[in-house]
């Protein structure tokens, strides 16, 4: 299936009648915590940074489930850092939240922080953008509701992602630009 960028929220046929009252984006929040155990590690006790994209993967899945009600597939993960390690039995957190949506696609924000349980001290670990498309029953996109954006910092993700958006879509063009010549 095929659908324009540019005209975001125009009704899918076939979609639920509410589908374009706007969704707080609060409303998406979902919080994991977790302690990191043997089976997130290597044999250093460090955890693996491919252990952390899952539980990022999951989390912001269910942010995007949330938001709008519907099953979600991965459609891209945009790059991701690592910025301080993770040890056995720290408590990684990982925040995710809908930032903006279009058509059929939510892109979804995550952080993952780690505690020290004993000390108390927190660490960021790494910063996420996600986008999922929201699928229907057949397993085609399907349209999604709008994000309202309530607080001065969730205006500031909805336009961060919106700038997101453009990147992402102008690299996928450029790249099938010259896969076509
Ligand atoms: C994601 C998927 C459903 C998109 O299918 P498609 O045929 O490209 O669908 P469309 O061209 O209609 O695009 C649908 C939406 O996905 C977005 N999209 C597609 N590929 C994308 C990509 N690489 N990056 C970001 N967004 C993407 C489009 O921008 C569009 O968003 P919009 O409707 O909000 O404007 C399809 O590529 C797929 O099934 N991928 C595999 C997903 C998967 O298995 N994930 C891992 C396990 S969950």
């Amino acid at each position: 299936m095929n659908l324009p960028f540019h005209d975001p929220h125009a009704q899918v046929e076939g979609g639920p009648a509410d589908i374009l009252v706007p969704r707080p984006a609060s409303a998406s929040a979902t919080t994991t915590a977790i302690v990191m155990e043997l089976e997130h590690a290597n044999y250093l006790g460090f955890i693996h940074g491919g252990e952390i994209m899952r539980l990022v993967d999951n989390g912001a899945a269910v942010a995007a489930h949330r938001h709008c009600k519907r099953r979600v597939v991965t459609a891209a993960m945009d790059d991701m850092s690592f910025l301080v390690p993770v040890h056995l039995g720290e408590l990684l957190t990982v925040k995710a939240m809908v930032n903006d949506a279009h058509r059929t696609s939510m892109e979804v924000g995550v952080r993952v922080e780690v505690e020290n349980i004993q000390t108390g001290e927190v660490r960021h670990v790494s910063t996420a953008y996600l986008v999922f498309v929201a699928l229907d029953e057949e397993g085609h996109p399907a349209q999604v509701p709008p994000v309202r954006a309530d607080t001065p910092e969730e205006v500031r993700r909805q336009r961060q992602a919106q700038v997101r958006r453009e990147q992402r879509l102008a690299r996928k063009r450029a790249v099938e630009d010259v896969a076509r010549e």
